[in-house]
């Protein structure tokens, strides 16, 4: 049964924009997927919404030749597709975004586009102030990052002596813990800690960042938060797109290294970090570090038992019939990527020793949905057992994190009657149904923190380390033991029955995709 209890926001004022500086973001790789999909959308609603200055500019940086002008039309065509799957599109906002948008191309491997760079940020400040500080985002292959670094450095544009000068850093981080201290080492050697911002979009997300509102905002829940009270965490984030177009990056990545390396990790240090001494970028990632610290890295023989990979077959998903993943375009017919992972983590530390912490992600299947859900241990004493009808399960808190953002609490009651009759219910609160207003794309709240200089939802360099030191010794056992039989699931299902296996062992069950 559940009966739902609307928790509506007691005050709601609108927060005052902060003013930021001005600046001029770089994009290398700026023709590439992600610009026209998430980075040009976000900028062009901070523009909209005001939170961006006037001496403002974006200069993309692309291999092919090309007009400010043709790359405007271009841009506009794809953020506009973009846009409006979600919402209306502004074309007075955009065209008022347009005139600060601006195009070089150069070979990303050779100094002398830096110079050119250099040379072209001089000139676009020279009318305004806006040159002094720099943000570069790199939206390439990790492996341009240190010839990246290097020109920046060579062209004196790494230096902070007349403003700021800081850069982004995108997804993937390395696919193992060797690249990825190189590649912190190779940005180290130009860039100090306090000027590099590693993207994890999910961080971006309000119902991410709620997570620690929810926890340390509120005397509630924090007493509880503990294995004392929990009996097992489940984080799952399920997706019913398949691999699309981005094969040759999927097949070398898979879903281990594609969700869980990064995405499911930051969730699961969230739920099980302990209080922040401040809301500011070091203490919050100081207790992130520590939650990975208390993983023990699995030995070959425990990833046998504590994790399951999976590959989608072909099924059918909203009723439109999908193929397997070895007949999407681009896999290899014998491709032996995984397309759905889940893992058993153990937080061995005084608040988490024995509270398995289960974790999943998959293509292809039945829904798209991202949640925490925390179980709480049963009552000491059953109580009510006796009574005619006793339905009172263990307590239930998830945090949706999408879609239908929200949170959701079950808890037992009695039924109306005479006699003692209890059923289960819930207490919902809804994002939509409580705010009403959208929330920011995980990019525009990223992009805003990193031009104001807010390092809090950006991932530490020993913190992407520590995420890579659990993830590689599972892929290199995953590497030694024979394959499964893939595929293992069929699109539109709800992973291998295998991942069952997991929670069996102690007991739980995956709650329902
Ligand atoms: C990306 C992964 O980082 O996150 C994709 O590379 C995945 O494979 C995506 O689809 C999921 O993000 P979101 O915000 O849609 O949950």
């Amino acid at each position: 049964m559940s009966i739902i209890i609307q928790a509506k926001p007691i005050r709601i004022s609108e927060p005052a924009h902060t003013k930021t500086d001005a600046c001029v973001i770089v994009i290398f790789g700026v023709l590439g997927d992600l610009t026209g999909r998430k980075l040009l959308p976000a900028l062009y609603r901070l523009v909209c919404a005001g939170h961006l200055p006037d001496q403002f500019h974006v200069l993309g940086v692309g291999r092919d030749a090309m007009s400010d002008e043709r790359f405007r039309t271009q841009m506009h065509d794809s953020a506009k597709g973009f846009v409006q799957e979600t919402e209306e599109w502004n074309e007075a906002g955009w065209q008022d975004f347009a005139k600060r948008l601006h195009y070089a191309a150069g070979d990303l491997k050779d100094a002398a586009a830096y110079r050119q760079l250099a040379t072209r940020l001089q000139e676009l400040g020279s009318k305004e102030q806006a040159s002094l500080n720099h943000l570069f985002y790199f939206s390439t292959p990790p492996s341009l990052a240190p010839s990246i670094v290097d020109g920046l450095n060579e062209a004196s544009l790494a230096q902070e002596e007349k403003g700021w000068s800081r850069v982004i850093v995108e997804k993937p981080f390395g696919r193992d813990l060797a690249s990825a201290q190189a590649l912190n080492e190779a940005i180290a050697r130009v860039f100090g800690e306090h000027q590099v911002y590693r993207i994890d979009h999910y961080l971006g997300k309000d119902t991410v960042q709620n997570i620690l509102v929810f926890r340390f905002g509120n005397s509630l829940f924090e007493p509880v938060w503990n294995r004392n009270y929990i009996d097992y965490v489940e984080i799952t984030a399920a997706e019913t797109l398949g691999v699309e177009h981005r094969a040759a990056y999927y097949e070398e990545t898979g879903a281990l290294r594609d969700m869980v390396a990064n995405h499911l990790l930051q969730l699961l240090t969230l739920t099980a970090m302990d209080p922040p001494v401040a809301f500011d970028a070091d203490s919050v990632r100081e207790e992130k570090v520590q939650v990975l610290r208390s993983i023990h890295p699995m030995a070959c023989e425990e990833v046998a038992e504590r994790t399951v990979r999976g590959q989608y077959d072909d099924g059918e998903i909203n009723g439109r019939k999908v193929p397997a993943y070895r007949d999407e375009e681009g896999v290899s017919p014998n491709s032996a990527t995984e397309t759905y992972a889940a893992v058993e983590f153990c937080v061995e530390n005084w608040r988490w020793a024995g509270v398995p912490f289960y974790v999943r992600t998959g293509k292809r299947l039945a829904r798209s949905l991202t949640e925490i859900a925390v179980h709480l241990k049963r009552t000491p004493q059953a109580l009510f057992a006796r009574t005619p009808a006793d339905r009172i399960g263990p307590n239930v808190i998830v945090l949706r994190i999408q879609p239908d953002e929200g949170i959701n609490i079950t808890f037992g009651a009695k039924r109306p009657g005479t006699e003692m009759h209890t059923a289960m219910v819930q207490m919902d609160f809804s994002y939509q149904e409580s705010f009403g207003a959208r929330s920011p794309a995980a990019y525009e709240t990223l992009l805003l923190d990193a031009i104001r200089g807010d390092a809090t939802l950006f991932t530490r360099r020993d913190e992407v380390e520590a995420q890579w030191r659990l993830i590689t010794p599972i892929e290199e056992a995953w590497a030694q033991q024979p394959s499964p039989k893939f595929p293992n699931y069929a699109s539109g299902s709800s992973g291998p029955a295998e991942a069952d296996r997991l929670p069996q062992r102690y007991g739980h069950r995956w709650r329902a995709i």
